[in-house]
């Protein structure tokens, strides 16, 4: 058996978890199986968030195919025997306060699956509907923020968005205008100044930027602000319109665009090549992702299946009068239509759309993602985006010992599309969560969480870095500059010629 403790730092301090409380119940029930331990592996970690998809004790099998079923013409096992065969995943920061854990544990072992009401079938985690539920939520965020009566920004890291940090856009724009007097001397800088902003949210780094861009200008009599024009994007509707109320001061220098931020091209083609600076904030770690292991010297895909536990199901079906076995075509119709249109869909469940967004609330908070390791049989033909392939994760997953990491498919995606929207002196500056060390992995939890109705994982800044390199970026991170204390990064890439 082989324990892997994550949070080592939490074992010393003020606050040091109770290894004897919180980890020795579970062996003692692992033992109890009287099973052969060999392939047992034990992760422990910290999960920080205290709204997230796991359960406080979760078994996850570890297939030895890539194909269960053993289909026919399907990709070969990988060659020779299997390290491990289930992995057992333990939440330290909750099992301690657990009265029962070994039995807990047992019983997790003994069948974990019973009673469970599944959401859907194994899946990558980028494609699990948890993130059409995170979709929802910026689309319908006005209800959810009526209904939990505060905002957004109240559930990110620090209770607000260093987007709206001045001091940070002023920075920014103060390089971007050095840059620009160079040019101007010269007669070389282009009559249009496009910046455009990827997941904007409320408007308010948006109004930030442009209101130091503006003041900054006139202090300095360039006439830069009269040539500005700043692209919001967003694929929510509802955000586009709320970060449109928020810059009205600036409305001549301002357009809307409705786009997936993981394919920034498709609406924002025409920009190619002009675009001085991609500025983005607190929206990698909202894009869809994939986990990837290495275990025991091979590599495994983690898949997903959401569910909602045997209580929590029987606790919401009997609010809307449903069998727990219907709600999973309820949670389908939500996700389809969304809270203000379910109750026209489902009157025999739903009474109206406060009772959906009630609804909608309570699926989310107790949804959790059932997870495996399946072999994935060769690095190279795993896509981490289009044009991307796997074997850029190879450094990282053979940086030592076991690991597992967020592939960050969509903000590689997202990356990889945008910069081509640079200008040759453009930059993408992007403030958010990244794991900047392969120890980063090794020694904390970074993701999934929750913040409110959506989705948190920390990016993949290595992985990133290595892309922005093979395609001639360089990528640099460092403390977000004006906040101390917080784990917020700032990535900047640039073209290295
Ligand atoms: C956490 S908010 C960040 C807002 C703002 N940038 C800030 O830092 O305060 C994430 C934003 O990204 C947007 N977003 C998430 N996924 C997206 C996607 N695939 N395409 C476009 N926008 C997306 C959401 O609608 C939301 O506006």
């Amino acid at each position: 058996m082989l324990v892997d403790f994550r949070p080592g730092l939490r074992l010393t301090g003020k606050n040091a978890v109770d290894i004897t409380a919180s980890v020795t119940p579970v062996l003692e029930a692992v033992a109890g199986t009287g099973g052969d331990l060999t392939g047992v592996r034990v992760a422990c970690d910290w999960i920080q968030y205290r709204d997230n998809f796991r359960d406080v004790v979760d078994v996850r099998p570890v297939m030895a195919s890539p194909d269960p079923a053993g289909s026919p013409g399907a990709a070969p096992p990988p060659a020779g025997v299997p390290p491990y065969a289930v992995e057992v995943a333990v939440d330290v920061r909750r099992s301690g306060d657990i009265a029962d854990l070994k039995e807990l544990a047992a019983a997790r072992l003994r069948d974990g699956s019973v009673g469970r009401v599944f959401l859907e079938d194994w899946c990558p985690e980028s494609a699990s509907c948890i993130w059409r539920f995170n979709a929802l939520y910026w689309s319908a965020l006005a209800l959810w923020e009526k209904a939990v009566g505060r905002g957004y920004e109240q559930a990110l890291p620090g209770g607000e968005s260093d987007a709206r940090n001045q001091a940070a856009a002023r920075d920014l724009i103060t390089g971007l205008f050095a840059d620009w007097d160079l040019l101007s001397a010269t007669g070389a800088l282009p009559a249009e100044l496009y910046v455009a902003e990827l997941g904007v949210g409320n408007g308010n780094q948006a109004r930030v930027f442009l209101d130091e861009f503006r003041d900054l200008d006139r202090a300095q009599g360039r006439g830069y602000y009269a040539r500005l024009h700043y692209f919001m994007c967003d694929y929510s509707q509802h955000v586009l319109d709320l970060a449109r109320e928020t810059v009205a001061g600036h409305a001549a220098h301002v357009s809307s665009i409705p786009l997936d931020a993981q394919r920034p091209l498709t609406a924002l083609g025409f920009l190619r090549g002009r675009v001085w600076l991609l500025y983005i904030s607190n929206v990698y770690d909202n894009l869809p992702t994939d986990e990837v292991a290495q275990l025991g010297g091979r590599t495994y895909l983690v898949q997903t299946r959401a569910y909602l536990p045997q209580a929590a199901a029987a606790e919401l079906a009997a609010g809307v009068s449903a069998d727990p076995a219907e709600l999973p075509a309820l949670v389908r119709q939500l996700l389809r239509l969304g809270p203000a249109l379910l109750a026209d869909a489902a009157p025999a469940h739903i009474g109206g759309t406060e009772p959906a967004v009630r609804f909608w609330r309570q699926v989310w908070s107790a949804i959790r993602l059932e997870e495996r390791y399946v072999p994935l049989t060769g690095l190279d033909l795993y896509p981490v985006a289009p044009a991307v392939s796997g074997e850029a994760l190879r450094p990282l997953l053979e940086s030592g010992a076991d690991i597992r990491v967020q592939v960050s498919n969509g903000a590689v995606a997202s990356f990889v599309d945008s910069i081509a929207l640079l200008r040759p002196l453009g930059k993408l500056v992007c403030h958010d969560l990244f794991a900047t060390d392969p120890q980063d992995y090794r020694s904390g939890f970074r993701g999934p969480g929750k913040y409110d109705g959506s989705v948190v994982n920390w990016v993949n800044g290595i992985l990133l870095a290595h892309v922005g390199r093979r395609i001639g970026f360089e990528v640099r991170y460092e403390p977000f500059r004006h906040r101390s204390g917080g784990h917020i990064i700032t990535m900047t890439a640039q073209a290295t010629d």
